[in-house]
Formats: structure tokens, sequence, C-alpha cells
């Protein structure tokens, strides 16, 4: 098992190119399963969640080849209809491929998924909007089996919360269903305009992605296309982090700034300088940040929950106190037991996280339990005297591709052994 030993109080300086969004491309990854023909999805990160997606894929019978950050997908042949649970059970984005393999056999059968533990992290919107759009769906011994024999329907869904998954299931199924399909209290992250971008240029009927409600006029059939995933906005986030907490300059190029409004705003409470240009982002911070007084998350446009743990890294020994309000998920504090061991001053209690910034961190071994906390550990340990020992390093692989050579790229003293 691998772990990651980061020597802190290096000064980061330089560029570096923002990786594809992982949040994106699993999506989008399931949707080309109701195509036929070739797809090139650019600008897809090398990770471990994309690597079980693809692996999907091949046992559903699809051709999947990456060839740097491309990959070439093929879906002529879709020749099963379930996915093991060992499959189902490597992320948690693995239940998007309900709504694409009903939508695109008429029958699937699988178990419930997997992914980091931060919570209970039910599926109950995803099974009542597909029932609704006319699939039959029994539930038994932790496995799903859904049949649709005479293809989905259209129908109005209103989601109780905009779930970025459930609104995606939706997405990919409605697009081969009969009749038109919509959402009410959508998501609307820019990963769920990216899977309509994509669907779209393969010939799905979807408007409205990025705003509340999303109207899906059904299709026939749908052809393969090129796609260029988006930046990963998380990982923007998670680099300013790090430049915020070593009194760093960086320049994030691709970061999209408008996929960042509530973030860049708080950065910029904390006295760093942050710099919109089209080429992407630029961060400069001071010596020592100032607190960010109060951080909500909350679904987009708000603060986005996956940035909260980075964030709370970098509150750790800013002047003065920070609020946390986790609202997303339960469990999101995984990582604040961690951060107290290399001296953080935080206290929890259910959503709420408060942060006294203490003038050091102290490195230490710690141990990451989920993606984003592992990504918090990281970033505390690059401000942190002395010498941290970060295990867990496989969570971080989910979702940040090379991040100890991006980083060493930056400055930082950082070996993975
Ligand atoms: C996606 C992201 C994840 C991010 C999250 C919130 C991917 C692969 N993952 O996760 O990184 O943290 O959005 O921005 O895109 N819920 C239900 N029932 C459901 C579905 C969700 O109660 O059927 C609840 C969840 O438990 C959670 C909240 O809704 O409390 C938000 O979940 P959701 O938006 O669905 O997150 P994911 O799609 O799992």
């Amino acid at each position: 098992m691998s772990k990651l030993l980061i020597t802190g109080r290096q000064r980061l300086s330089g560029e570096v190119c923002v990786q594809g969004a992982k949040n994106s491309a699993l999506p989008v990854l399931a949707a080309t399963l109701l195509t036929k023909g070739e797809n090139v999805i650019f600008n897809c990160p090398s990770l471990s969640d994309v690597d079980a997606s693809c692996e999907i894929l091949r046992y559903l019978g699809c051709e999947a080849t990456r060839s740097d950050q491309t990959l070439l997908i093929r879906c002529d042949g879709v020749a099963r209809t379930d996915i093991p649970d060992s499959l189902m059970r490597k992320t948690r984005s693995s239940i998007v491929f309900l709504g694409a393999v009903l939508a695109r056999t008429g029958r699937a059968r699988l178990s419930f998924p997997g992914g980091c533990e931060i919570g209970p992290r039910p599926i109950d919107m995803h099974l009542k909007a597909l029932r609704a759009l006319g699939a039959d769906i029994r539930e038994q011994h932790g496995v799903l089996d859904c049949r649709a024999p005479y293809g989905l329907r259209g129908a109005k869904i209103s989601l109780s919360f905009p779930s970025v998954g459930a609104t995606e299931d939706i997405m990919i199924a409605a697009a081969l269903a009969s009749g038109t399909t919509t959402i009410s209290n959508a998501a609307r992250e820019p990963e769920i305009c990216d899977l309509a971008d994509y669907l779209n240029k393969c010939g799905a009927r979807i408007d409205g992605a990025g705003e509340g409600v999303i109207y899906i006029e059904g299709v026939s059939s749908l052809h393969g296309a090129a796609h260029s995933i988006i930046p990963d906005r998380i990982v923007a986030a998670t680099l300013m982090s790090c430049a915020a907490v070593t009194g760093s300059e960086l320049t994030l190029r691709g970061a999209v700034s408008r996929h960042l409004g509530a973030v860049i705003p708080v950065f910029e409470e904390s006295g760093c300088r942050v710099t919109v240009s089209e080429q992407g982002i630029r961060i400069s911070a001071p010596r020592r940040l100032r607190s960010m007084r109060l951080v909500r998350t909350m679904p987009y446009p708000g603060f986005p929950t996956d940035a909260q743990a980075p964030l709370t890294a970098a509150a750790c020994t800013a002047d003065g106190t920070t609020v946390f309000i986790e609202n997303i998920f339960e469990n999101r504090y995984r990582h604040i037991a961690e951060l107290t061991r290399m001296g953080a001053s935080i206290r929890t209690e259910g959503k709420v996280a408060v942060v006294e910034g203490v003038p050091a961190l102290y490195g230490a071994s710690v141990e990451a339990t989920d993606l984003r906390g592992a990504a918090a550990l990281v970033t505390a340990a690059l401000c942190a005297e002395g010498t941290s020992a970060v295990s867990g390093v496989r969570y971080l692989e989910r979702g940040y591709e090379n991040f100890d050579i991006v980083l060493r790229s930056l400055g930082a003293d950082i070996r993975k052994v």
C-alpha cells in the first residue's frame, strides 16, 4: 500500500494544466452505451474511477481503449444486461449505468453501487424516476432487477432534491424514451451541462441543462460523437487550496472561472488575489490567510461539497475562526480527526465544523478514508512543519491524476513510497 511522504512549508510556483473532470467523464462514459458508432472522448483523466467505468463498458460488450487522455469507445454490440457486484462496488457513479443499460437493452440487473464512505448515499430518487419512466424494478438481496421490455416512455419527474446522479441517470434513460421527459428541481452542475452537450452531439434532444427544469425529447437512436470533457473544477479548487496554505502563486491553466463562482470569493475573503483570464485562473496567496468566516456547501451554483475538505485544511492555519456547514452529505468530516493529529483546532457537531486557525500544523502520520478527505490531508501536509506520511493514497487516485507528480512539478517536496 503506497503512502505519500510530504515535507511541508515549500512555496509552490508555476503553471499547471487542470485535468478533465472525473464527474463529467463518468456519466459521459455511461451514456456512450446508448450510441452506435465511434465515440472519441478527449481530456478524459486517467483515474481508477474512470478505469472502473471502462471495465463496466467492456464487460457489457463495448470496446474501450485509451490513448493518453483520449478514450475511443464503441458500443455497437451490447451483449449483456447485468453488471457484477465486483464492478458495481468500485465506484458510486456506477449507478448511472442503470439508466443506460435499461434504455439500451430494456433490461438491467445490477447490485447497489459502492463509492466513498461519506454517509448514506441512497438511490431512491433514481429508482422512483426510472419507475416513472415505465421501468419495472424489483429489489432483492441487494440486487436490482429492472425491466422495460417495451422501452421507456417520457414522464414528468420532480426531484425532491437536485441530485446530480439522479438527474444524469434520468437524462440518459430519457434520451431514448418515447415522448418528452421533464425533470423539475434538476441539478444544475456544469457536469450536467457537459453530459447534455455530449448527448446532443450524439443526436439527443435535451434542452435546459444548467437550469432548474430540463426537457428531454426522446429519439429512436443515437450515434457516436467526439467530445472533450470539461476541466475539473474540484481539482482547480484543491490546487487553489494548496496555493493558499503555502502562500504561493499558481496559474491554473484551463480552469473555468464561471464554474468556480462560489469558490473564488471564499479565497478572496481569505486574502488571496485571484485573477481570471481566458487561459485560466491565477491565484496569489498572502503569507498568512485570513479566516473565511462562513462556508456553506450547497447544490450548484452554491459552494461545492467536494471542495469543502481541502478548504477546511486551508482554514486550519488561517488567522481567525472559520465555520463550515456541510449541507449535502453526512459524514463528510472524516478528515477532521486526522487534521487534529497535525495540530489543527477543529470542533464538529453534526453538519457544523468550527475551525480555529492555529499558527502552524506539524507533520504526522495520517490516513485518508475518502477521496476529498485525502486531498485535504495532502493540502494540510503541504503547509505543515516537518514530514507527514499520508496513507490511503488509493482514495486520492480515484479523483486526482498524478497529484504527487503535479505538486512536485510546482515545487512541493512530495514522493510516493
Ligand atoms: C455527485 C458527485 C459527487 C458530489 C455530489 C454532490 C459524481 C460522480 N459525484 O455525487 O462528487 O459530491 O454529486 O455534488 O458526479 N440522495 C438521495 N437519494 C438519491 C440520490 C441522492 O437521498 O437517490 C442524496 C444523497 O445522499 C446526498 C444528496 O442527495 O445527500 C446529494 O447526492 P447527489 O447529488 O446524488 O450526489 P452524487 O450524484 O452521488
